[in-house]
């Protein structure tokens, strides 16, 4: 059967520019020598620059970003020292699983869905028990459109000398994450969203005050060991810098979209994200959807989050858009499921052209279903001005 065609507005994978998909059927290459080392570091140091770290060691892990997470649990968890897991959502509590199968030590602090973390919470958490040496979260949650305050957690844990572990696998790369400077010390990617590559690669950036803390652990395991990255990339540098055999096709292409990333300018990028974010929040308004983040300021930018219509539940949209338009969006999980659609504008989805039509498309359901809409609607709200590119960084 012919496999049918969508336009991908979920939070992931997104549809992707054309070059980046031909690196995927070049002529294989070695994934290791003189040229491949060139290839790889490159990209390593392209990652370091989106990350904004001069002092992290960045790893590109195959697999799905659910690797990278693993990978720095099972790297820090040791019965010596206590993690912290924050969660607010359905990625929070995946953070939870994962240090709860490596650690007995695990404390959970837990916020409502659709709000961001409390700061000052995590700040008492911290100060009431000494062993708590690291603290986990995740920066945008895709399961509710919260971005978390990652910069505000980051200068806590800072104070209090716990390390933070973060998911940042729906941000990276589209939204503002200053590693060195906000305290990080581990982050974890993935390649299928605003990096704007298929899913394969998890990118991990550890810090030196991670490192010393992994040291400290007794960590298990050795692909997802970052102790066993570290080696390799320091051993076997100069040839075959990483354990595995690297998917050289994805690396490639990997390395074009960072290459297109830092030329478009990464303030101009985070401003671009914004912008459509906010343009799709208010015309969602405007069509008379209730977001599921109500707060403007807690919202990622490259996810958007709303409950169904009165007249219209979720399921029904997201079925009509994909049967009447080709269009894909997120539904709710876990215990959203059925209550809450979700965007996502990542990369070249963050953009009018991406965005408009699907809001057009929302339109005509609406219409369809007896809701006194207009056309172009959608228009009737404040429209951001896109600037031109800029050279990174
Ligand atoms: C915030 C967040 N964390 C983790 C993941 C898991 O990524 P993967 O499916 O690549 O393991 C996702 C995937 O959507 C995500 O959005």
């Amino acid at each position: 059967m012919m496999m049918k065609r969508y336009r991908l507005r979920i939070p992931g994978p997104i549809d992707l520019d054309s070059e980046v998909l031909a690196y995927m059927s070049a002529p294989l290459i070695a994934h290791y020598g003189a040229e491949w080392v060139e290839l790889y570091t490159e990209t390593v140091t392209l990652l370091k620059r989106v990350w904004q770290t001069r002092e992290a060691e960045v790893f590109l892990m195959p697999g799905p970003g659910s690797v990278g997470m693993e990978a720095a649990i099972a790297s820090l968890a040791g019965d010596t020292h206590k993690l912290l897991v924050l969660t607010n959502g359905f990625f929070g509590d995946r953070w939870v699983t994962i240090a709860q199968a490596y650690s007995s030590r695990v404390l959970v602090l837990e916020h409502p869905w659709g709000r961001a973390h409390d700061v000052e919470a995590v700040a008492q958490a911290l100060q009431r028990d000494p062993e708590i040496k690291a603290v986990v979260m995740v920066h945008g949650e895709t399961s509710t459109g919260v971005l978390n305050p990652l910069k505000e957690i980051g200068e806590i844990c800072d104070r209090y000398g716990a390390v933070l572990v973060v998911d940042m696998v729906s941000t990276l790369g589209g939204t503002e994450i200053a590693f060195d400077d906000w305290h990080i010390g581990i982050g974890v990617g993935a390649t299928q969203k605003c990096l704007e590559c298929p899913p394969g690669l998890a990118p991990v950036a550890v810090s030196p005050r991670a490192w010393e803390l992994i040291e400290r652990s007794e960590g298990r395991g050795w692909y997802i060991n970052l102790r066993t990255w570290r080696h390799f990339a320091r051993k076997w540098g100069d040839w075959h810098p990483h354990p595995v055999t690297m998917p050289t096709g994805l690396t490639q292409a990997l390395r074009f979209s960072l290459r297109k990333i830092l030329d478009e300018g990464l303030s101009t990028r985070w401003e671009r994200h914004t912008k459509i974010a906010l343009f799709l929040r208010n015309a969602l308004r405007n069509l008379g959807f209730e977001l599921f983040v109500p707060d403007d300021r807690d919202a990622m930018n490259t996810v958007t989050a709303a409950k169904g219509h009165a007249q219209l539940p979720a399921g029904a949209l997201i079925r009509a858009l994909k049967e009447r338009h080709q269009i894909l969006i997120g539904g709710g999980l876990e215990r959203l499921s059925g209550q809450i659609f979700r965007i996502g504008h990542m990369g070249p989805t963050a953009t009018y052209e991406a965005v408009v039509p699907t809001l057009l498309a929302i339109e005509e359901i609406l219409r369809s279903v007896g809701v006194s809409v207009e056309p172009g609607q959608i228009f009737r709200v404040q429209v951001p001005v896109m600037g031109p590119a800029r050279s990174s960084p």
